[in-house]
């Protein structure tokens, strides 16, 4: 299956992080197609060495932005180039067949049978169903869709101003017309839907192959600590009810990746012998501490409110998740629906 490619995109090392433990975690259920990452020059050189000791092939593309090139010069949206970089993977056409995956995903089985599926085969959005989620789809490379695809973007613009959106209207017969094009939600199941659909993840969940960190916090923003294998400060976080993806994204880093990138000089070996990874990002830092952790910040105390308060708070992201809205007492909520 030599003209088959897993194919994901980084263009900076924070993605590149993501893609190395997609990439590990498809070797480890011994994908028997090649595995390409795209990356763009901001990437650095020892990532790049990193990600060729995982990947088979490493491909420097251009960013695709509006400043780059008159054809884009209609699109808006600054942030819009980066993700138009995917656009790229239709250009492998050493492949004949090729199943894009985010670099924020990992499969947690073999999914190898998804080449069987046709362009453009992907799962719904959690979103809006109606479209397709773009961070995991099947496609043929083609020069010509590559070319259409940039035309169809200056002309028509994207809908969300990335490529889910221009994706989804030039696929556009995907909703409705043939079902074999919609794989299942567990081949892109994002992380998120556990705690919106909190019943259908106990009854599905365990069938999960591929999970999506998607969402603006990314698996390697949180610190872990590997002695616990726990992350730091979880209990604080709202969106973290489910710690498990999160914690086996951080196993598979911690076992697969950060030995290559202590092999490379990117992180240092911590004196206690344990890994201490010093990466280039503040943000995106792990560290491990032989000392017990400081102490957490007390929750906040909030004033008794409305249901009508407590749902606009909600809505703003602000639940009292410590309390009224802590995970006991959403699922027992839950449980009194299921009954
Ligand atoms: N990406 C990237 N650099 C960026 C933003 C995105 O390489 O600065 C790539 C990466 O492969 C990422 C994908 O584009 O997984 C889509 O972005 P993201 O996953 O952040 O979007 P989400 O799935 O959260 O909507
Ligand atoms: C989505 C997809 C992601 C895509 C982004 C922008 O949320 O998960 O893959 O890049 O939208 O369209
Ligand atoms: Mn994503």
């Amino acid at each position: 299956m030599a003209d088959q490619s897993f194919v994901t995109l980084a263009t900076n090392d924070s993605y590149v992080k993501g893609a190395l433990v997609l990439g590990s975690s498809l070797q480890h259920y011994r994908t028997t197609r090649k595995l390409t990452a795209l990356i763009t020059p901001q990437v650095s050189d020892p990532m790049r060495k990193v990600l060729e000791r995982v990947f088979d092939e490493v491909i420097l593309v251009n960013i695709l932005d509006s400043g780059d090139s008159a054809h884009l010069a209609l699109m808006k949206r600054p942030e819009l180039g980066v993700t138009l970089t995917k656009l790229h993977c239709w250009e492998l056409t050493q492949y004949s067949k090729c199943v894009f995956m985010d670099a924020d995903t990992m499969v947690l089985s073999n999914i190898d049978e998804l080449f069987e599926r046709e362009e453009l085969s992907a799962a719904p959005d959690p979103g809006w169903p109606d479209c397709f989620n773009s961070g995991v789809f099947v496609y043929r490379p083609s020069i010509e869709t590559y070319n259409r695809l940039l035309q169809f973007a200056t002309e028509k613009g994207s809908f969300d101003g990335a490529d889910q959106g221009l994706l989804n209207t030039f696929f556009s017969s995907w909703a409705t017309t043939d079902m074999s094009k919609h794989l299942p939600f567990i081949y892109n199941l994002s992380s998120t839907s556990v705690y919106s659909y909190l019943p259908a993840f106990k009854a599905f969940g365990a069938n999960t192959k591929v999970v999506h960190f998607l969402g603006s916090t990314k698996p390697w923003n949180y610190t872990y600590d590997s002695r616990t294998k726990s992350l730091k400060g979880e209990m604080h976080d709202p969106k973290i009810v489910h710690p498990e993806f999160l914690n086996m994204w951080w196993d598979t880093y911690v076992a697969n990746v950060l030995p290559l990138l202590e092999q490379h000089g990117i992180v240092k070996e911590n004196t206690t012998g344990v890994n201490m990874a010093e990466v280039t990002e503040a943000v995106s830092h792990m560290s491990v501490s032989a000392t017990a952790p400081p102490p957490s910040p007390p929750a906040p105390v909030l004033p008794t409110v409305s249901s009508q308060e407590r749902k606009e708070r909600w809505e703003q992201g602000q639940a009292d998740y410590m309390g009224m809205d802590s995970f006991d007492n959403i699922k027992k909520k839950l449980d009194t629906y299921l009954q």
